[in-house]
């Protein structure tokens, strides 16, 4: 028997996680790469898709069904890079498990290297540095190349180690420290490797290796111009010794953009119809921001539970009868702090805060439900 194929029965020294999402053209070629670089390694890899509509699950099953170094993990009702790769790395029972990506966009040569560091026990992680050319990286566009710059500098307020590219999203890890991080870690957004170094509460020892990044070989990215809201709320969340969710910190930005929206729109109604007087112009106005935090909560805030088509009315209708409720508890415990004998600014934030908090509760547990 050839030493390859007894490595295929041994329990696996490596798992490689690979979160994936309409990945299916992509597959086959991975666990071919995979399979041909690691021929003196035990390995599996453990495809974790979040009910892709393509079907890759049941592509992934496919190829599992035929040779046991290769799993799916399907999960239904739920989206997010993040959590999909936390939810990988917990299955596994092996000593190193490496996260990478599904579109062959990571260098699947690179884990040979990051293997052989990992393997000295004075090493917690070895992470895939995306080697620049001059100052961007190649394969990503413009405006992620200046994202992930950006997000590197901001890194350092939360990230105590010095590493070159915090948002990489190949790395590998001994599945010992993930064990220990997995409860302090963030399900939603996508910087995994960013919140591991944030949550650690020992100092890791940590080595890098450059790859190139390629083009994506099959379908298209699913991260956008959103993820820099995300990635900011994720800086908030453990300034505040992750105290606020990552949730909340957006949806309480979106809220303090309404105000904005909400004067706007009052002075807007009060210059073209004066007719309509104070009053209506400012319900007016009060309507127009709701639908406004409603829109960018729906495709921000809340943009992996999405709610689309006729739900968009009911769940409107919702969100706006919560806000009125919210906007009566807001009024109700400022007044009764203001009447403590507390300053305004004290009474007021105290009110705008539980508003906030109510409409955020309300708004998870009946707009944007978990399925
Ligand atoms: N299960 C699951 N659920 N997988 C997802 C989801 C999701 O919601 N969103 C994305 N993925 C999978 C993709 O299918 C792919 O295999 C991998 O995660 C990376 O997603 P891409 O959409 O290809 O990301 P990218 O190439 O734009 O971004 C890369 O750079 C980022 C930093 O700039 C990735 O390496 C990111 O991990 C990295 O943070
Ligand atoms: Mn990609």
């Amino acid at each position: 028997m050839k030493i390859s194929s007894n490595l295929e029965i041994l329990p696996p020294e490596l798992s490689i996680i690979v979160p994936v999402f309409n990945e299916k053209g992509n597959i086959e070629k991975l666990i071919e790469l995979v399979a041909a670089t690691l021929t003196d390694v035990a390995w599996e890899i453990i495809f974790v898709d979040d009910d892709s509509p393509d079907g890759t699950a049941n592509h992934v099953k496919a190829y599992a069904a035929k040779d046991r170094r290769v799993r799916c993990i399907r999960r239904v009702g739920r989206r997010g890079l993040s959590g999909a790769t936390i939810e990988g790395m917990l299955s596994s029972s092996a000593r190193y498990v490496a996260v990478m990506d599904g579109d062959l966009q990571h260098d699947e040569r690179v884990l040979i290297k990051m293997l052989a560091l990992i393997r000295s026990p004075s090493v917690d992680m070895v992470i895939a540095t995306r080697e620049r050319d001059g100052s961007s990286i190649p394969g990503l566009t413009g405006q992620r190349s200046f994202i992930s710059n950006f997000g590197k500098l901001l890194s350092r307020l939360v990230i105590k180690t010095d590493v070159n590219d915090p948002m990489s999203g190949f790395f590998m890890v001994r599945r010992e420290i993930v064990e220990e991080v997995a409860p302090k870690l963030a399900t939603e957004g996508f910087k995994i490797l960013a919140d591991i170094l944030a949550s650690s509460s020992k100092k890791l020892s940590i080595r890098e290796t450059p790859y190139v990044f390629r083009e994506r070989h099959d379908g298209e990215s699913k991260l956008d111009a959103r993820v820099a809201f995300d990635y900011i709320g994720f800086l908030f969340h453990h300034l505040t010794g992750r105290l606020v969710p990552i949730r909340f910190f957006l949806f309480g930005l979106v809220g303090a953009f309404g105000v904005i929206v909400h004067l706007t729109a009052l002075r807007f109604y009060l210059s073209i119809m004066p007719s309509w007087g104070f009053e209506l112009s400012q319900t007016l106005a009060t309507f127009t921001a709701m639908a406004s935090n409603f829109i960018l909560n729906n495709q921000l805030t809340y943009r992996d539970r999405r709610i689309k088509g006729l739900q968009l009315i009911s769940g409107f209708l919702i969100f706006a009868l919560s806000c009125s409720i919210g906007i009566i508890a807001n009024i109700g415990i400022a007044q009764l702090i203001y009447s403590d004998g507390q300053v305004w600014w004290l009474a007021g934030l105290a009110g705008a805060i539980t508003g906030s908090v109510f409409n955020y509760v309300t708004s998870g547990l009946f707009v944007w439900r978990k399925k």
